[in-house]
């Protein structure tokens, strides 16, 4: 396949950035994006140009690193992550453009890499327990009834990407910190904390100034975990229920 590039390039935080065109010949449909952009980069290395910085760890959809915006679709035109997408999503001869995460709480630090630290200021802000958890259970024990351990679990799968932001044209995370609340909200050692968590994740939330939410389910559409909106409703009740009952201690 051989397929033009339109990628945001932007030296650093205060430079304005630009859109730059690239060729670039003989894709494999068997690549990641990822292993595309890596073929650039050593075209442009060998041209002696500065590679284009992109985020990335795992390469597996599991740490949430990657996740760049893809002819305007967050992680591109698969529901998955932008490391687990494949050429073969694009036919030979497409142009492609390739953005970072537009989001005022995710500023662009180079290139398509952006500055994700506002989420771990919303976990740092509530997402831990303080109960003594005790050494593993014994295999058989269900200490937690199995539909309360599966809704914790799959809450749990959010990997953090910023997909969710990415997609809300409010630039909102609640998708994210609902997912957090919702994962310890299920689970008994998550209740000491459970009144002041959501309040203290929401105030964060906002401090970082990301946008509020309208529920317009984008984030949920874009996610590749499959976050379900419906954690957001659970996040507003608990809200609701802290407020009301006079607020954490
Ligand atoms: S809710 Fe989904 S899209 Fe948002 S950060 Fe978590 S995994 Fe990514
Ligand atoms: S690089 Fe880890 S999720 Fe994509």
């Amino acid at each position: 396949m051989n397929i033009t590039l339109r990628v945001w390039r932007q030296k650093g935080p205060d430079d304005k950035g630009r859109m730059v065109t690239y060729k670039v010949e003989d894709v494999s449909p068997d690549m990641s994006f990822l292993e595309m952009l890596d073929v650039l980069n050593e075209q442009l290395t060998l041209e002696g140009e500065e590679p284009v910085a992109f985020d990335h760890d795992c390469r597996e959809g599991i740490c949430g690193a990657c996740g760049v915006v893809i002819d305007g679709e967050a992680h591109g035109p698969e529901t998955t992550t932008t490391c687990q997408l494949h050429m073969r999503s694009f036919s030979d001869g497409d142009t492609i453009t390739v953005e970072p995460w537009r989001a005022k709480a995710f500023p662009v630090i180079k290139d398509l890499v952006v500055d994700r630290s506002s989420f771990d200021r919303i976990i740092q802000a509530g997402g831990y327990i303080s109960a003594p958890t005790g050494t593993a259970p014994d295999a058989h024990a269900m200490p937690v009834p199995k539909a309360d351990a599966d809704r914790a679990f799959d809450a749990a799968t959010c990997i953090g990407c910023g997909a969710c932001v990415a997609a809300c044209p409010n630039a909102s995370a609640m998708l994210f910190t609902a997912a957090k609340v919702t994962h310890l909200d299920m689970l008994p050692q998550g209740q000491p904390e459970r009144e002041a968590r959501v309040v203290q994740m929401v105030n964060q939330h906002d401090e970082e100034d990301f946008g509020g939410c309208t529920n317009i389910g984008e984030c949920s559409a874009v996610c590749p975990k499959g976050i379900p909106l419906d954690t957001i409703s659970q996040l507003n009740r608990d809200l609701l229920g802290s407020l009301t009952s006079g607020g954490p201690e």
